[in-house]
């Protein structure tokens, strides 16, 4: 009988983290997902795949940068399973508005606070359980935007709370990598992606950059595609190919 991979993925109420986890189950037979969400009780689409898939998903909380409520959920994957194989650090938040000449502060503390120092403190929780896996991945979900080639430094109104976030996120992963020789870290971009991030950040957008790159006349990749080809990256990667580059979902590497 296969070994069962271990999977832990947060932010997957809704949007590319449902997606994530609704193919791992589709693709895996032998996986067990611990679907992460800030209100378990009211996520009505991992409910769903949990009469679907009984014995192999568990809806759990997971609230970014909350150290107690991290730590809570590594302990109790360490009671069911004593291991985590591959951690898909998902969840952010994303609001394009404001310069840098101008944004809220709070705004921006937000970005950093949910997008970066989430990450950190969920790597910190689940390290120990990692540490246990003869396959240990930790990917974070990150941004093209984050690059600092990126077009939308130069054309984006706004964009500096998420952009400067990933781009810290990136540095990060990054350092996560060099420090931990024994596991494949690395930050992925899924791309332009159909989710309420993107629909609201087009609606939000008042120079028309959005608009015309991802607006009602654009054909932009579904959820169930971005993550099917994020899962096959992240099931496929490896220290030597992946580990401290930032790839993208077609699989290309996208320079920092
Ligand atoms: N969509 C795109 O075009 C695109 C492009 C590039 C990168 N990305 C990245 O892809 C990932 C998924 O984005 P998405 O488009 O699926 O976004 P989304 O539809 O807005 O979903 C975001 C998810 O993150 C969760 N979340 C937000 N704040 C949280 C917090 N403080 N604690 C725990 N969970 C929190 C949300 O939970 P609630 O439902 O409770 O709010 C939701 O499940 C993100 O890392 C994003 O930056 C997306």
């Amino acid at each position: 009988m296969s070994e069962t991979t271990v999977y832990l993925v947060t932010g997957s109420n809704r949007g590319l983290g449902l997606g994530l986890v609704t193919r791992i189950l589709e693709k895996h037979d032998h996986a067990f997902v611990y679907a992460g969400a800030r209100n378990p009780e009211k996520a009505q689409p991992l409910q769903n795949l949990q009469a679907k898939y009984p014995n192999r998903i568990s809806v759990v909380k997971c609230v970014s940068a909350d150290v107690e409520g991290n730590t809570a959920l590594a302990r109790e994957i360490e009671k069911r399973h004593g291991r985590l194989d591959t951690v898909i650090a998902n969840a952010a938040i994303c609001d394009t508005t404001g310069d840098v000449s101008n944004i809220s502060v709070p705004l921006l503390e937000e970005h950093f606070h949910v997008n970066v120092t989430g990450t950190i403190v969920l790597f910190q929780a689940v390290y120990g359980l990692l540490k246990k896996s003869i396959s240990p991945r930790f990917v974070p979900i990150s941004s093209s935007v984050g690059c600092l080639d990126s077009d939308s430094i130069k054309h984006l109104a706004g964009g500096l709370a998420y952009g400067a976030s990933k781009a810290a996120l990136n540095w990060a992963t990054r350092k996560i990598h060099f420090e931990n020789e024994w596991l494949v870290a690395f930050p992925l971009s899924p791309g332009a992606t159909d989710t309420d991030m993107l629909r609201g950040n087009v609606a939000a957008d008042t120079t028309g950059y959005l608009e015309k790159l991802y607006g009602e006349n654009t054909s932009v990749p579904t959820v169930e595609a971005v993550s099917s080809s994020l899962i096959n990256i992240i099931d496929k990667s490896t220290r030597d190919n992946d580990g401290g580059r930032f790839i993208h979902v077609d699989g290309t590497q996208i320079p920092w």
